[in-house]
């Protein structure tokens, strides 16, 4: 179908998995276990309802914000996806995209949003970084290697690359077992893992692209690790993968600069609370530490996939949302053009969701908009 039938972000995902390769529908997809958290990612959203108000002047909405001090369309990034490449096989077939995460930063820069390059990249990062504008923002995800010197050397380019801030993957010592990509013995066919330059042949690839990608994380990182990370970086430095409050204040008390509640798309532990619905747990928690949304910064990601899904993390105390998948599978189905276009549907619909609540801007949105009693600890 022409990328204009395309009316909401699910629909990439229908087109995605007709025209990708088996093995990177399997990789992208797929999620722990038994795929429970996978699928209750998007449905905790549906658990929430909203409690609009009326007569309010919404003639004008705005949705602009800040994320991280960098201003942003609407409360939205690219999270982290390891291996946008692998939407690459969909390429030949359709002579579209065959860019991998340029297209994905490319597509960032028109949308306005943040975009937050893999440390497991199918590009390298020097391409990454040529492919930003000359004003483009971006963030990183960081993996910490076993040798803690290539970590510091790849931080540092980073940083001398203007990369405005660190978040430091936390949920995955080991990788969750994702049964469809261990069906498919996948072997990386066209597609190269490069945490940077050097990291070739760093990364064991015989086994597919889950335990691939294991061989480079450091099982052994700790708290204790926290502090090494503060000081060889100037950068914001932020954990991903929290999920619960306690963790929460802790990076709060080590002066990180904040946290995303994420389960990592339900990839990793299966079972375990989507992102959305640990977000209450977690605001109650830091307000009795002392923290605030300007000096400690909370995201979500997982299961984002409609613009009410934005409203509803930004009323329960979210800066802004991550969303992995959608990219990817707008990415493999229409390239850097359906990227843009799945942001916009987005935003179209976060527009309609903000005036039919009476919310005319970001901060107007409050947990007064939304009731929370049917997630879990509520
Ligand atoms: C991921 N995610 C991820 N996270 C991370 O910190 N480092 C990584 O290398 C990857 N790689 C990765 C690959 C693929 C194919 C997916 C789908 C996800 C997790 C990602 O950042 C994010 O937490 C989830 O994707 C959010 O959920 P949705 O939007 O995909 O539902």
């Amino acid at each position: 179908p022409p990328l204009a039938a395309m009316l909401n972000s699910f629909d990439f995902e229908s087109v995605a998995r007709e025209v990708m390769e088996p093995q990177a529908w399997g990789y992208y997809s797929s999620g722990g276990d038994d795929e429970i958290t996978l699928r209750d990612n998007h449905l905790a959203f549906q658990r929430i309802t909203m409690r609009p108000r009326i007569l309010v002047n919404v003639r004008e909405i705005d949705m602009t914000t800040k994320i991280l001090n960098v201003p942003a369309a609407l409360p939205l990034y690219f999270t982290a996806t390891a291996l946008a490449k692998l939407a690459h096989q969909a390429d030949e077939a359709r002579g579209t995209m065959k860019e991998g995460e340029l297209a994905i930063v490319k597509a960032a820069k028109k949308a306005g949003v943040p975009y937050m390059l893999p440390t497991l990249s199918s590009y390298t990062l020097d391409e990454m970084l040529e492919a930003r504008a000359p004003d483009q923002v971006v963030f990183s995800q960081l993996y910490v290697n076993p040798e803690r010197s290539r970590t510091e050397e790849y931080v540092s380019k980073l940083e001398k690359a203007g990369v405005q801030a660190l978040f430091v993957t936390v949920d995955a010592p080991q990788l969750g077992r994702r049964e469809k990509d261990m069906r498919n013995k996948f072997t990386q066919q066209g597609s190269d893992v490069q945490g940077d330059d050097e990291d070739e042949g760093a990364v064991d690839r015989s086994q597919g692209a889950t335990r691939a990608i294991s061989s480079y994380i450091d099982p052994g990182l700790n708290w204790e690790d926290v502090p090494w990370l503060k000081k060889i970086t100037s950068m914001k430095v932020l954990l991903k993968g929290v999920q619960c409050g306690e963790d929460a204040v802790e990076a709060f008390k080590a002066g990180l600069a904040g946290c995303v509640l994420s389960n990592h798309g339900g990839r990793q532990l299966d079972t375990c609370r989507p992102g959305i619905e640990v977000l209450p747990e977690v605001m109650e928690a830091l307000k009795e530490a002392g923290a605030t949304k300007e000096n400690f910064a909370v995201f979500i990601d997982g299961g984002v996939r409609r613009g009410g899904d934005i409203f509803k993390a930004v009323a329960l105390g979210a800066q802004a949302c991550g969303v992995g998948r959608p990219v990817l599978y707008s990415l493999a189905s229409y390239g850097q053009n359906g990227i843009v276009r799945m942001v916009h549907m987005l935003q179209d619909e976060l527009q309609m969701v903000m005036r039919l609540a009476g919310t005319p801007n970001i901060p107007s949105i409050t947990e007064k908009h939304v009731i929370t009693t049917n997630l879990a600890d509520h």
